[in-house]
C-alpha cells in the first residue's frame, strides 16, 4: 500500500515580524511529484528550507519517514534520505563535473572509488557523461540545472524536493529535465517539485498545493487547480508567473 512520507503540520516560519510561511499543512505520497506553486515571496522556499533543516520551524510539526524532523541538522536530513537542489544553482565552479556529483555520493559513502562509481552512474542518468572531466563553472544553465540534479541523485534520496530546477531553461531543455524526473520518480522516488512553468507543473505533477502569502491556498489535481476560481484571481490570472 502507498502511505504518505511527508507531513507537514500546521507549520509556520517567522522572520521577526515577516510571517514567511503561516500555519500550512499537507501530506506527500509515497512515489508521487507534488507541484508545490505560488507567486514570489508565497513562502515556497521557505518551506523547503524547513523541511531540509536550514531553517527551523517556529512552530507546527514536520514528519518525514515516520520521524519527527524539526530539529535535525541539513546534514541529517540528507542522511534520512531527503534530497534539495538550490533556486540558484552554485555548483563548486573549479572542480570537474565528476568531482562535484562525487561530493553528493560522499554522504552516503567514504570510499572515494565508491563514490566515483556512483557519480559516474548518476552522470549517465542525467546525460552528463561526455562532461564528467569539464569544470562545473563552464557549463551552461541548462547543464548546470542537470549537474545540480546529478548531485542530489548521488545521495540515493528517498525523497527529492527541487526549487526551480527548470528556472531559466528554455523548452527542450525543461523538456528534457522532465524527463529525468519522471524516470527518478519511476525507480521509486517521491519529488515535490516547486515550478512557475504551469506547463511543467500540470504535465508532470500528480497533485499540486498552491502557497499565496504564506498560507496554502488550495490543493488537489492539476486539473482541480487549473480550473480554481481563487488560484486564478491570486496566481494564474495573467500575472507575469502564469
Ligand atoms: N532569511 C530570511 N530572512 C527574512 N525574510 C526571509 C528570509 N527568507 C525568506 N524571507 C521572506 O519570506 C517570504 C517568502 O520568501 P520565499 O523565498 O520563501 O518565497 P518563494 O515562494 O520561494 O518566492 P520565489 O518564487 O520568488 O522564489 C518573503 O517575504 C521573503 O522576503
Ligand atoms: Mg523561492
Amino acid at each position: 500500500m502507498i502511505g504518505h512520507i511527508l507531513h507537514i503540520n500546521h507549520v509556520s516560519k517567522h522572520f521577526g515580524g515577516n510571517v514567511a510561511v503561516s500555519d500550512i499543512s499537507f501530506s506527500v505520497d509515497e512515489k508521487q511529484i507534488v507541484g508545490l506553486i505560488g507567486p514570489n515571496g508565497a513562502g515556497k522556499t521557505t518551506l523547503f528550507n524547513c523541511i531540509t533543516g536550514f531553517i527551523h520551524v517556529t512552530s507546527g510539526d514536520i514528519i518525514f519517514d515516520n520521524k519527527k524532523i524539526n530539529k535535525l541538522r541539513p546534514d541529517e536530513v540528507c542522511r534520512m534520505g531527503m534530497a534539495r537542489t538550490w533556486q540558484r544553482v552554485k555548483p563548486l565552479g573549479s572542480l570537474t563535473v565528476l568531482e562535484n556529483v562525487m561530493i553528493g555520493a560522499f554522504s552516503i559513502t567514504n570510499a572515494a572509488r565508491e563514490a566515483e562509481e556512483i557519480a559516474i552512474e548518476q552522470l549517465d542518468s542525467v546525460g552528463l557523461t561526455d562532461y564528467a572531466k569539464k569544470t562545473a563553472g563552464s557549463l551552461s544553465i541548462g547543464l548546470k540545472k542537470k549537474l545540480e540534479l546529478a548531485r542530489v541523485l548521488a545521495t540515493r534520496p528517498k525523497m527529492l524536493l527541487l526549487d526551480e530546477i527548470c528556472g531559466g531553461l528554455n523548452h527542450t531543455e525543461t523538456d528534457g529535465i522532465l524527463v529525468i524526473i519522471r524516470e527518478v520518480r519511476n525507480k521509486g522516488a517521491t519529488i515535490v517539485f516547486i515550478e512557475h512553468d504551469m506547463k511543467a507543473v500540470t504535465a508532470i505533477c500528480d497533485w499540486i498545493v498552491v502557497l499565496n502569502s504564506g498560507e496554502k491556498l488550495a490543493e488537489g489535481t492539476p486539473e482541480d487547480i487549473t480550473k480554481n476560481p481563487e488560484v486564478i484571481a491570486a496566481y494564474l490570472g495573467g500575472g507575469q508567473n502564469a
